[in-house]
């Protein structure tokens, strides 16, 4: 199966555990988007779903495709959200941010009773850190807030490249206005100390380790579904 359709299984396997008349977070990326498409064909036969869009990019998909959204204002609290994600642990860590919607993905799935993560059998890893993690920053202060995460991350026994995001030539925007620094720091073995000494740093608006947050995990690969619960 080529890398879109095991997407396309995923998303399908995750469609399952949407009911009726749900309030629902939907996620942003290739992965997310094929199960917009599938929840699209669903609602058009009448199912009811009512979306909170964790990116601009995937509002639009939704107002194109025809699925209701709401707002996070508007519906504050939700039952669900499905995302995908760029790595994912066994203990159901995420990397997440690769399209650079982070800091509304980890709002909406702080906001949600339940994730589900969508991937193919490539993300999942025994520790995470071959993806570069994504770190949202205030483009106030840019250079100072690059070089208090190197040193954070040397505290940590942690070190790599930590790069401005570049699309187009120019700094990679998010849809709350932010850049994005992209931090290549190999293996990652303690993500909570990352995470709080990420948070320690005032031009850090967001990092993309969503720890605890995943309560099951979709996973197709060649040879079918494999379905991680986190364990708590
Ligand atoms: C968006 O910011 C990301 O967190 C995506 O959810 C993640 O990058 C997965 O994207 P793909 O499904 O495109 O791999």
């Amino acid at each position: 199966m080529d890398a879109r359709q095991l997407k396309i299984e995923a998303a399908r396997a995750a469609l399952a555990h949407v009911s009726d008349g749900i309030r629902l977070g939907i996620g942003t990326g290739t992965t997310a988007e094929e199960f917009v498409r599938l929840l699209a064909a669903k609602v058009a036969t009448g199912f009811r779903v009512l979306g909170v869009a964790t990116s601009e990019r995937t509002a639009a998909l939704c107002n194109e495709l025809g699925v209701p959204l709401s707002t996070l204002d508007e519906t504050p609290q939700l039952d669900l959200t499905i995302d995908g994600a760029d790595e994912l642990d066994p203990a159901l860590t995420l990397i997440k941010g690769g399209g650079g919607a982070l800091l509304r993905e980890k709002i909406v799935a702080v906001a949600s009773a339940r994730m589900i993560v969508i991937a193919d059998q490539t993300k999942m890893v025994g520790t995470l850190g071959r993806f570069p993690l994504p770190i949202e920053v205030n483009r106030f202060g840019l250079k100072a807030t690059e070089i208090a995460i190197a040193e954070a991350a040397s505290g940590l026994g942690l070190s790599g490249a930590v790069t401005l995001r570049v699309t187009d030539r120019q700094p990679f925007v998010t849809d709350g206005g932010h850049f994005i620094l992209d931090a290549s720091f190999g293996r990652i073995p303690d993500t909570r100390a990352l995470s709080n000494a990420l948070h320690a740093i005032p031009g850090v608006v967001e990092h993309g380790l969503f720890i605890g947050l995943a309560d099951m995990a979709i996973i197709a690969g060649d040879g079918g579904i494999e379905t991680v619960h986190a364990a708590r």
